[in-house]
């Protein structure tokens, strides 16, 4: 098998975004749209990756961290100069076979990027477009076929005559490049065009006048050349996402009456039986189990839901939810919590950084931070731990068996032993023994007849 790189153009500033990040930053369900390109290329064996940044490029550096090379275009001066600005790369890969691929346009998938470099190595061409037939053309650089049906050159919109803007093959700005002839015939371009810009697509010309071999592989259906220049575009690009992955899902046993507002992010696993209600959003890194019922209005990210478990108007963060929990209406586990097996925590809970063993309940209005909770442990309702000093945060910890009256303040660092009991109320700031009862409130006085002699609503 040939060697292998790719140059991902992701210079630009997409002027009409509006945003403070580059474009190819802006997210399609919860992912950039440079990831949706780098998984799409990664996903193919390509591993040396070189991005061409140039607009913000520090949220770009920022954003892959050193997982990949980076080339700075200082100047945007056009595709052909972007590349150029990677020559060094392209040196050092000079025996390889080059993927040229935009930053900002998410939907060229693996199999295209794979299908294409069977053809470009198949029919031993120097560059390889990969091409789409669209209903609507306007806009893209389109295909120029001679009368052998064999590519010409490829022609911008802006330099288009009216006859070959009829012309409904485009150029859907990915190619297969030898890099020698790449190299070769980046020193030829010149910027004699409407843009006045160094034009990636004229290599064509080129490399065919050099009298090396160019061929398009024509890619199946449109998708493969969506972008987009606005957040309307933008969120035209989502709505095809999301309905490919709830379809995905569905045909995978997942259940969803209703996909009003619901939205799941491309690398989510959820089990067959499991239910999503309308307004769903499940974020990025989210593997839920089998017969599961989420939503409605629940938000998930980075968490682990096993069997069996509801989740009703919740958010779920960074954590892990075991088998058979129910949780909500109105819930909040916020990270690194572990709430195992068998659990129910109700309406205006918040657990936070802690564990929750088998068998507990927490059923109303309750805040839990810092805490080791045992196995059935019984939290009252209207429970606080307080597990911050103002300055310093402790832990509590509750033992199994445990009976927490409501109302009860457990001031950290604190521990409640095996089965003991806490009366109603209480400030608890001393560890409790096993099988022990805690009473921390003061004693309740009553003087009769005071409200007769007092009259206190006179
Ligand atoms: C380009 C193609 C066009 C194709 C279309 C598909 C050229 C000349 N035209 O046009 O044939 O149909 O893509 O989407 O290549 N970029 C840089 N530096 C620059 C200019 C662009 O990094 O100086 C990056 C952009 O960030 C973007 C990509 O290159 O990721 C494509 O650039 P864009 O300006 O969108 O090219 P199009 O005019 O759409
Ligand atoms: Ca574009």
């Amino acid at each position: 098998m040939s060697k292998t790189c790719a140059i991902i153009l992701a210079a630009g500033e997409g002027v009409r975004m509006k945003s403070n990040l580059p474009k190819a930053l802006l997210q399609v369900l919860f992912k950039p749209m440079l990831t949706w390109v780098t998984d799409a290329v990664k996903k193919n064996s390509v591993s040396d990756i070189c991005i061409v940044a140039g607009y913000k490029a520090d949220k770009i550096s920022e954003y892959i961290k050193d997982e990949w090379e980076i080339a700075i275009q200082n100047e945007r001066l056009g595709t052909g100069h972007a590349v150029k600005c990677a020559l060094d790369f392209l040196h050092r890969h000079k025996e390889s076979q080059v993927l040229i691929v935009s930053g900002d346009v998410p939907f060229v998938d693996s199999d295209t990027i794979n299908e294409s470099l069977n053809t470009h190595l198949l029919q031993h061409n120097s560059v390889t477009v990969i091409s789409a037939v669209l209903c609507d053309p306007l806009g893209y650089g389109r295909i120029i076929r001679d009368d052998n049906n064999c590519i010409e050159k490829i022609v911008e919109e802006k330099d288009a005559t009216a006859s070959e803007k009829e012309i409904q093959e485009i150029n859907s700005g990915a190619y297969w490049f030898s890099a020698a002839a790449l190299i070769d015939s980046l020193s030829k371009l010149t910027n004699d065009n409407a843009k006045g810009e160094y034009y990636l697509t004229d290599t064509i010309e080129i490399i065919k006048k050099a009298g090396k071999k160019v061929g398009v592989h024509v890619a199946k259906g449109e998708e493969i050349a969506l972008g987009a220049n606005t957040r309307i575009q933008l969120n035209k690009l989502n709505e095809i996402a999301r309905k490919k992955e709830l379809e995905r899902q569905m045909l995978q046993g997942v259940d969803i009456p209703c996909t009003d507002g619901v939205i799941i992010s491309a690398n989510s696993k959820i089990g067959n039986d499991t239910t999503i209600l309308p307004n769903t959003i499940i974020k990025d890194n989210v593997t839920i189990g089998q017969f599961c019922t989420i939503g409605p209005n629940t938000v998930l990210e980075n968490c682990t839901i096993e069997n069996g478990t509801s989740l009703s108007n919740t958010v779920v963060k960074d954590s892990h939810i075991g088998n058979n929990v129910s949780v909500g209406p109105f819930a909040h586990i916020r990270p690194d919590c572990d709430i195992r097996d068998n659990i129910k925590i109700g309406n205006f809970v918040e657990i936070k950084n802690s564990i929750v063993d088998d068998g507990s309940k927490l059923p109303h209005l309750i805040y839990v931070g810092d805490s080791d909770v045992g196995k059935k442990v019984n939290f009252g309702c209207g429970c606080v731990t307080v597990n911050y000093t103002g300055k310093y945060k402790y832990r509590t910890v509750v033992k199994d068996g445990a009976f927490i009256g409501c109302n009860t303040n457990l001031v950290a660092p604190v521990t409640v032993g095996e089965k003991a009991y806490i009366a109603a109320g209480s400030t608890i700031t001393r560890d409790i023994p096993e099988y022990s009862l805690a009473i921390a409130r003061s004693q309740q006085i009553v003087k009769e007849n005071w409200v007769k002699e007092k009259d206190p609503y006179k």
